[in-house]
Parts: C-alpha cells; sequence; structure tokens
C-alpha cells in the first residue's frame, strides 16, 4: 500500500467514523501511550479532589500535570520574605500519588508577579543587584523545594515580542538580557536533574519563531541546558494553519532540544481584539456578538472543532519523535481560562470534554487519530521489517 493510499483511507475513516461516539475502550494517555505524554492543566478543586469526579476523570485520562496557577510568583512569593506553599504541595503530592510527569510552571514571567519584586515602596525600580538576588533567591526556594518531584520546569515563559525582539519585561529592563542565562543556571543548581524548558505563544509565527530561536541559541552560547521548547498552543479554529505548527516543531528540534505543547485550547468564539491585545474590563453584556453559543455549541461548530482537533493531533503525532508531551490548557470547558480572556464572561468551548464532564466529539477525534495513525505507522514497520528479511 502506497502512502498516499493509506493517507486517504485514514482520513476517509476519520471522516466517517460516528461523530460523538465514545471509544469507550480507550482513553487518551493510552491510545497516546507511544506517542508522548498527555497533561492537563489542573486547578486546586482538581488536585485536592474537592471536584472528585474530575479528579477521577485526570487520574483515568491524563498521565503529565501542569499547575493552571498555584505555582506562579503572586501565589507561591506573595511578599518579600513570605513563601506560601500550601496549594503547590497538595497539587504536587496528587501528581507524585498518580505516578504522573509533574510540570512546574512558571519561575520568570512578567504577568502575576507582584509590584514589590520590581519596585521599591516609593515607586521607582529596584536595582539590578537587588533584583538579581530576588530572583535568584525565589527559584532557589521554589526549585529546592521540589527537588526530584517537579520533572520538569518552565523556567522563563514568553520573553519574545511579536516581532522576534525581546520584550521590554521589567526583567528586561533591570537585569538585561543576561535575565535569561541567569533564571537557567540558577534553576540547574538548584535541581541538576530537572528539565528545564523555554515556553511561549505564536511561535508558529514566522518573525516571533526566529527570535525564539534566537533566544535558545543565546543560551545555548551561554552553556545552559535547554531540554525543550513549549509551544503553548492557543489556538483559533482556522488559525495557525498546520503547516506552520508542523514547520516550529521542526525548526525548534533542530535546535537539539525536544519540543511540547504546553497550553494547548482552541478558541471557537470570535475575535475580539486584532493582534494580542486583551481588555477583560470589556463587559460581554455590552458586546453580545461577541458571545455567541451562551447556550451550546451548534452541530457545525462543533464538528470543526473535532476536525481542528484531529488535525492538530495528526500533525503532533507525526512528529513523535521530536515531541516530549502535549498538554491541555483545562481539563473540562468550564474550566478553561478562555471564558474570561480576553474579554470577561463569555462561553467558550476550547477543551475536549463538555461542562458536565462528557467527552465532545472532538475528544473522540483525537482518539481515532491516534488509533488509525498508531495502526498505520506499526502497519508500515511490520512491511519495512518484512522487506529487510525476505
Ligand atoms: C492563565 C490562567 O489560565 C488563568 O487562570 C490566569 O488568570 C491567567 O493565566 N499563558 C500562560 C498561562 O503561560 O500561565 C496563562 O494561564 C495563559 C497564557
Amino acid at each position: 500500500m502506497n502512502i498516499e493510499f493509506k493517507l486517504f483511507t485514514l482520513a476517509a475513516s476519520i471522516l466517517l467514523a460516528p461523530v460523538g461516539a465514545v471509544l469507550a475502550d480507550s482513553t487518551l494517555k493510552d491510545a497516546l501511550k507511544n506517542d508522548f505524554l498527555i497533561g492537563a492543566a489542573l486547578n486546586p478543586s482538581q488536585f485536592t479532589e474537592s471536584n472528585a469526579v474530575e479528579a477521577n476523570f485526570v487520574k483515568q485520562q491524563f498521565d503529565s500535570i501542569s499547575p493552571e496557577n498555584v505555582l506562579k510568583w503572586e501565589i507561591v512569593h506573595p511578599e518579600p520574605g513570605r513563601f506560601d506553599f500550601s496549594l503547590a504541595d497538595r497539587y504536587v503530592e496528587f501528581g507524585e500519588a498518580n505516578h504522573m510527569f509533574i510540570i512546574g510552571h512558571t519561575l520568570v514571567w512578567h504577568e502575576q508577579t507582584p509590584d514589590w519584586v520590581f519596585k521599591n515602596a516609593d515607586g521607582s525600580p529596584v536595582d539590578h543587584d537587588t533584583l538579581l538576588n530576588c530572583l535568584s533567591n525565589h527559584i532557589f526556594t521554589v526549585v529546592g523545594r521540589y527537588k526530584g518531584r517537579i520533572k520538569g520546569w518552565d523556567v522563563v515563559n514568553e520573553a519574545v515580542n511579536e516581532d522576534g525582539t525581546l520584550r521590554q519585561s521589567p526583567w528586561y529592563k533591570i537585569l538585561g538580557p543576561d535575565f535569561l542565562v541567569k533564571a537557567y543556571q540558577f534553576a540547574h543548581a538548584a535541581d541538576p536533574q530537572a528539565e528545564l524548558y523555554y515556553n511561549d505563544y505564536s511561535t508558529e509565527n514566522e518573525p516571533k519563531r526566529r527570535g525564539a530561536i534566537a533566544l535558545i541559541r543565546r543560551l545555548q552560547a551561554a552553556g545552559v541546558h535547554v531540554t525543550a521548547v513549549g509551544i503553548q498552543e492557543h489556538v483559533r479554529l482556522d488559525w495557525p494553519p498546520t503547516q506552520l505548527i508542523s514547520d516550529a516543531i521542526t525548526a525548534f528540534s533542530q535546535l537539539g532540544v525536544k519540543v511540547s505543547i504546553t497550553e494547548l485550547d482552541v478558541d471557537v468564539l470570535p475575535e475580539a481584539f486584532r493582534g494580542n491585545g486583551a481588555d477583560v474590563s470589556i463587559n460581554v453584556a455590552q458586546r453580545a456578538e461577541l458571545n455567541p453559543y451562551p447556550n451550546g455549541l451548534p452541530d457545525s461548530v462543533q464538528a470543526a472543532l473535532a476536525r481542528r482537533y484531529a488535525d492538530l493531533f495528526a500533525v503532533y503525532i507525526k512528529h513523535r519523535a521530536e515531541m516530549e508531551r502535549v498538554t491541555l490548557w483545562g481539563v473540562e470547558d468550564g474550566d478553561s481560562w478562555l471564558n474570561n480572556w480576553p474579554v470577561r464572561g463569555r462561553t467558550n468551548y476550547p477543551l475536549l470534554f463538555d461542562r458536565e464532564g462528557q467527552p465532545k466529539p472532538a475528544y473522540t477525534a483525537v482518539l481515532q487519530t491516534a488509533r488509525q495513525m498508531n495502526m498505520a505507522s506499526h502497519q508500515s514497520s511490520l512491511e519495512a521489517a518484512s522487506l529487510s528479511h525476505p
């Protein structure tokens, strides 16, 4: 069977699969076990198991977890000299109890970092050495606490602008580009076994991708070991095209690092702003046209979402040799940050499970894609083996 025919039969069988049919005999982590880890970002109700239904669900479906918020600076280090690990400890305990690959997110970011980190009491910026000491103290304390337990860290998050230049964040303005190298050196010293990642969004776009590649090269030239690049993958139904995603995975892996999809979700609502602007102060009641599906997703959009997820996973599975993990940014639609970003109070449908925790057609599409592609590759390795040993 030639490859075109195989792809044709694969596409046909996915299209013909009964939409909504649940593959009861499988789960995401079973279906993808030969490809990469499959993860979800968790909120406290899931990892403390106060929401027992969702907690069980996470145990059944996922073999990796990310903390949606509880390891961010504003939560673990809210005031100078005061750390609060009460939620982060529960998160790590949940992952360990369920033998999951536990991710830390994130050490250095311009968001969700309190003002005191960057400013003196009078509002003036702190000086270079003060900020560097503060960064070192933060990373050694947080990474050190979970040494050997959190397996990989998003060390720096979102340091590159759309045009590929380095973001003029307070980190950059006060420490210069050296903050990048320093952050990875501190993290490596705090836990030499931990995997260290660079994580960003929209790196499918050519200028930003080039900037991220330059950033990784800068780290590598300084002797820093970066394990993987995280492509966040907050995507829309029609953007970015899968070819750009595939190109980005190839380009990053050519740097000698692994690639992970770290924050996957598919926004199905009308675009509220051009570019990456957000104004969460906009009340959706003032702009009802931005919230077209408050009472449920029309079948046609549900089907488009399923096709989009099938196409995305087809790319990831095709690149399985380069990929470490695919993580969804939430478990069910009601959890998703996209209900409140970039506009507050909308009803979005970006994930694989609905607000009742039921699998959506997109879930079935992912399982079908995994099953078909793994079957096709198993078949071709059998054929290759029989050719080499006639
Ligand atoms: C989001 C969380 O999902 C929200 O709950 C929070 O209010 C804001 O941050 N990129 C990231 C994530 O790296 O940390 C963000 O998570 C989504 C965008």
